[in-house]
């Protein structure tokens, strides 16, 4: 019979997830027959969820909030990339054993600069908060050699120790998110939970003036994103073009084929907004 190419995404809530969605465009475009399916962890579940669908013949899968970094605990062997973030997004099993990857930072480059054409090198970057999302992205973007990369949060001994951590791969300091000065940036990334609660980072608002201000947030329109408006941003993004460019990374990941994103988001973003 026919060997099934099994995939999935794995996390809590997964409901919403687009992975599905996604993927099966990229398989299509390959005449690949995959299957890629949702899994509802338990929060106190994830290692034996991870457990049952390896032992069923699973190739792989992605792990999404909030088991990135147990996962990362859970793999054999990883990237440098997924070892600096110390969270995983992307695991190939292959000889009973699982390798680890993180794309967020990758799908995040790819976006602006493929998809938005912006380029990162000599750039000042802000990145808002400093938790695992900010983890996720900062070594694929100091590998693209901005001048320096700003990481404020509101507490800010948590950006200040990131900061340190990610000294050797460049220019990063870390703030208090009061310590942010008006003076406009290049690009500013809000990194940060609080639009969940329909909340806005506090941060003086002449900062945004001509920046690409990018919400890693997607499918709808954030506070965020409606302050960068009306302070006069050059341009404001969600994170759509991030989330379809990641799990291109995945799939390439897996399949050693990396797939065309441009109409994948464009379909995605029809049927969101
Ligand atoms: P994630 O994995 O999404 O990064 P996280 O690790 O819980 O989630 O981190 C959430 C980030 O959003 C943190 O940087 C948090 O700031 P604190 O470290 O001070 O908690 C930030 N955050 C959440 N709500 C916020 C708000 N209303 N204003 C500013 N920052 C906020």
């Amino acid at each position: 019979g026919r060997y099934m190419n099994k995939y999935a995404v794995i996390g809590n809530p997964v409901d919403h997830s687009l992975s599905p969605t996604i993927q099966a465009q990229f398989a299509k475009q390959i005449g690949l027959s995959m299957s890629y399916e949702k899994i509802l962890a338990p929060l106190d579940g994830f290692t034996v969820v991870v457990k049952n669908f390896v032992s069923s013949g699973a190739l792989g899968f992605n792990i999404t909030v909030p088991f990135k970094v147990e996962a990362y605990d859970l793999i054999d062997d990883c990237t440098l990339n997924a070892k600096t973030a110390g969270a995983v997004n992307t695991i190939k099993v292959e000889n009973d054993t699982l390798y680890g990857e993180n794309t967020d930072g990758i799908g995040l480059v790819n976006d602006l600069c493929n998809n938005l054409q912006q380029s990162i090198k000599g750039k000042d970057i802000l990145i808002l908060g400093a938790g695992g999302a900010t983890q996720g992205i900062l070594l694929p973007l100091l590998e693209c050699q901005p001048e320096r990369i700003l990481v404020a949060n509101r507490t800010k001994a948590k950006s200040l120790k990131l900061a340190s951590n990610y000294s050797e791969y460049g220019k990063v300091c870390g703030f208090g998110l009061d310590q942010i000065k008006a003076k406009p940036v290049d690009i500013i990334i809000n990194a940060t939970s609080a639009s969940l609660d329909g909340k806005m980072p506090e941060i003086p608002s002449g900062v945004a003036a001509g920046a690409l201000c990018y919400d890693l947030m997607y499918g709808r329109q954030t506070p965020f994103m409606q302050w960068a408006r009306e302070n006069s941003a050059l341009e404001v993004t969600d994170g759509l073009g991030m989330l379809v460019e990641q799990a291109a990374s995945a799939f390439a990941f897996w399949h050693g084929i990396t797939p065309e994103t441009k109409e994948v988001i464009k379909s995605l973003r029809e049927t969101i907004d």
